[in-house]
């Protein structure tokens, strides 16, 4: 099948490159560099570097003639997105419009969009949170990254362009970026690899739902396949782990003694959540089969290796 990655140089979308590429489909990866890295990109896979707001995409939709579009280029950064909400709005909003614009134009049989799960639901009236949970982002970039989950809808009533949206949960493993501001995982693995302690915003109680990259790349290859009821499923584990206890797993990991600092909580952070994975296992055939004390463990082996060998924590391995 013939497949166009967004975001195929960043973190999850470089991972489901890979796993696309080794299920012997053919991909164009399409990415501005941003954020990303061009050595995450798989060697075969045919890159542009381009930003997807950009007029010129057209003309790589008509080049390629993708099948399947899974899109996952966003300005990922949530402080950034309340600073900048206009920016925010740019690339994932009007960038996502363009997307479908030009897979409309160029007959793309189906678009799979990588949506927030932790994002949308504001902080949990209950949990887990399901598809039916009410749907009220208390961020920038939540709001964005839901806009297009309506726009997907729209383009498949009035053109019939397929669509699946799968709503992450808190994703982590090799190649996130530490100086990003969501990946929790690689942030305490770079501060503890460099011997300095790590920060703790708030008590550490809070809860996340950590699920491993490769599960979440999984998710995406049944998508591309799968005829499914439900158009929207959350990518999680429906388990919940604080931030302590993450914390902890990654300094046993890491043979590390150092204990945390503790900083004052992050306003408008949510306290909890964990998402409902019933239809994903239901409808996809999906379930996350990565543990988190393995998944640690692979991230840690893999930030050590691509540090001893000189290369940028974003670099392949
Ligand atoms: N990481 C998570 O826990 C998580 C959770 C929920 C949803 N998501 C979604 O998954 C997707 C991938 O996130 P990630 O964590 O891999 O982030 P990432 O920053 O590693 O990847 C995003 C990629 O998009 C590229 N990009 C950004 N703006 C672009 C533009 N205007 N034009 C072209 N390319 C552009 C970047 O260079 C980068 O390679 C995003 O859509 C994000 O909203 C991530």
């Amino acid at each position: 099948m013939s497949v166009l990655i967004t975001g195929g140089a960043g973190f999850i979308g470089s991972h489901v490159a890979d796993k696309a590429i080794e299920a012997g489909h053919s991909i164009a990866v399409v990415d501005n560099l941003s954020t990303g890295n061009r050595a995450n990109v798989n060697r075969r896979a045919r890159f542009y570097r381009l930003d997807i707001c950009s007029p010129r995409l057209e003309g790589i939709f008509k080049k390629e003639k993708p099948e399947v579009v899974i899109h996952h280029a966003a300005q990922i950064n949530v402080r950034h997105s309340v600073k900048e909400p206009a920016f925010d709005a740019k690339v994932n909003i009007i960038g996502s419009l363009n997307i479908l614009e030009c897979a409309r134009k160029t007959g793309v049989r189906k678009v799979i969009y990588a949506s927030s799960g932790g994002a949308r639901y504001g902080e949990p009236e209950y949990l887990p949170c399901d598809e039916l949970h009410p749907v009220s982002p208390i961020c920038h970039y939540g709001v964005s990254k839901h806009t297009v989950e309506h726009y997907l809808y729209l383009y498949r009533h009035l053109y019939g362009l397929d669509y699946t949206i799968l709503a992450y949960a808190n994703v982590y493993g090799p190649r996130q970026d530490p100086k990003g501001e969501a990946g929790v995982v690689s942030i305490f693995i770079s501060r503890l690899a460099s011997g300095e302690q790590a920060v703790i915003f708030g008590s550490g109680r809070q809860t996340r739902d950590f699920v491993y990259v490769g599960d979440v790349a999984d998710a995406n290859i049944l998508a591309m396949r799968k005829r499914t009821r439900s158009r929207y499923f959350n990518i999680g584990t429906n388990c919940e782990t604080s931030v302590n206890q993450i914390y902890r797993e990654i300094a046993s990991a890491m043979k590390s003694g150092l204990k945390p600092i503790h900083a004052p909580s992050v306003p408008g952070e949510i306290r909890r959540i964990r998402l409902d994975i019933r239809p994903a296992a239901r409808e996809l055939g999906w379930k996350p089969m990565t543990g988190l004390r393995e998944g640690v463990g692979k991230t840690v082996a893999w930030y050590i290796d691509a540090h001893k060998n000189g290369m940028r924590a974003g670099g392949r391995r």
